[in-house]
C-alpha cells in the first residue's frame, strides 16, 4: 500500500522536535553527546549544541552562579525546559513556577520534580492573574521570547503585570553585535534591510524526522538594560557579566526613563512599565 500523500511529501514531520529530543536526552540516562540539536536559521545555517546542557545544574559558570544568585521570593522560570534552573532554585527553598510554552518540557520538569508547572505562554499566565512574581527567570537564550519589536511589548507587558514591587528579570541572550562571523554579520544586515532589529532571528529546531515550526528570537544588546534603581546600565561589571556567545543580564522591572536611542526601546520596556503594587 502506498503511503498518504502528506507521508510522502518531503521535508520534516512537524511536531515539537526540542521537547522530543529533551525527551530522548533524559531517556538515554543524559549521556553527553549521544543526541545533537540541530537549530536551522533562515538563512540555512545550521548550529549544533549538545542538549545536555538544558539539564546541566552545579557547577554554574560565573556568569549563571551571579545569576542565580540574584533571584528571590517568587520565580518564574520563563521557558523552563528540562527545568534546570527551576530545580535548583526549588531545592534551595524559592518558590518556583516552571512555564514552558510546549506540553512535553512541562511534563520532563514534572518527572524530575517541579512542583508547580504552567503550560502555556507569559501572556496566558498573565490573563489567569497569578499572585505576584519576585523573579523572572529567562535562562537560556530566553531574553530572545521579545520575538520581534511588536512582540516584545506585549509579551513585556505580561511580565510587568505579574511584577512584585522591586521584581528582578534575569536572563541570557546572545548581543548580536559581538561577532566577527561574515554568516551572522549578513544575517544582521539583511535583516536591517528588510526593517527588522539586527537581531531578530528566526530558526526552527530538527531532532530525527521532526522540526518545530519556524519561530522568532529577538537578541538585542545588553548594554541597553538599565536598573530603575541606580539608573545603571545591564553591562555594567556589577549588573551583567559577558561570556563570547552569552550575555547575563539583571535588572529591575521598574525603571522609570526610557533609554533615547530608537533600538534601546524594546530592551528596556520591560523595565520602563508601570510600577504594580
Ligand atoms: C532554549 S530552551 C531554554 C530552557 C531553559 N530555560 C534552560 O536554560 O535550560 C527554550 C524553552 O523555551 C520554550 N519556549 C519557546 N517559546 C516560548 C514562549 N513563547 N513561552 C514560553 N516558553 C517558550 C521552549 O519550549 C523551550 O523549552
Amino acid at each position: 500500500m502506498l503511503p498518504a500523500a502528506d507521508d510522502a511529501s518531503p521535508g520534516p514531520a512537524l511536531g515539537d522536535a526540542f521537547g522530543l529530543l529533551l525527551l530522548d536526552c533524559l531517556q538515554a540516562g543524559l549521556d553527553p553527546g549521544r543526541f545533537t540539536q540541530i537549530v536551522e536559521r533562515s538563512d540555512r545555517l545550521i548550529q549544533l549544541g549538545d542538549p545536555v546542557r538544558y539539564f546541566a545544574c552545579e557547577p554554574w559558570s560565573d556568569q549563571e552562579a551571579f545569576a542565580l544568585s540574584r533571584a528571590n521570593g517568587k520565580v518564574l522560570d520563563v521557558g523552563a525546559g528540562a527545568g534546570r534552573l527551576s530545580l535548583y532554585l526549588q531545592a534551595r527553598g524559592l518558590e518556583v513556577v516552571a512555564l514552558d510554552v510546549s506540553p512535553l518540557p512541562i511534563e520532563i520538569c514534572r518527572r524530575r520534580g517541579a512542583g508547580q508547572v504552567f503550560v502555556g505562554s507569559a501572556e496566558d499566565l498573565a490573563a489567569s492573574a497569578p499572585s505576584p512574581f519576585d523573579t523572572f527567570l529567562l535562562a537560556g537564550g530566553n531574553l530572545g521570547l521579545m520575538r520581534d519589536s511588536q512582540s516584545a511589548r506585549v509579551f513585556l507587558d505580561a511580565l510587568a503585570s505579574m511584577a512584585a514591587p522591586g521584581a528582578v528579570v534575569i536572563g541570557s541572550g546572545r548581543d548580536p553585535y559581538q561577532t566577527e562571523d561574515p554568516d551572522h554579520l549578513n544575517y544582521n544586515a539583511a535583516n536591517r534591510a528588510r526593517g527588522r532589529m539586527a537581531g531578530q532571528v528566526t530558526i526552527r529546531v530538527r531532532h530525527r524526522r521532526w522540526a518545530t515550526d519556524w519561530f522568532d528570537l529577538l537578541f538585542t544588546r545588553s548594554r541597553s538594560w538599565k536598573d530603575s534603581s541606580t539608573g545603571q546600565h545591564g553591562s555594567s561589571k556589577r549588573r551583567c557579566r559577558k561570556a563570547p556567545a552569552t550575555t547575563w543580564c539583571y535588572g529591575r522591572v521598574n525603571a522609570k526613563r526610557a533609554p533615547s536611542a530608537r533600538t534601546r526601546r524594546v530592551e528596556s520596556a520591560i523595565i520602563r512599565k508601570r510600577r504594580l503594587r
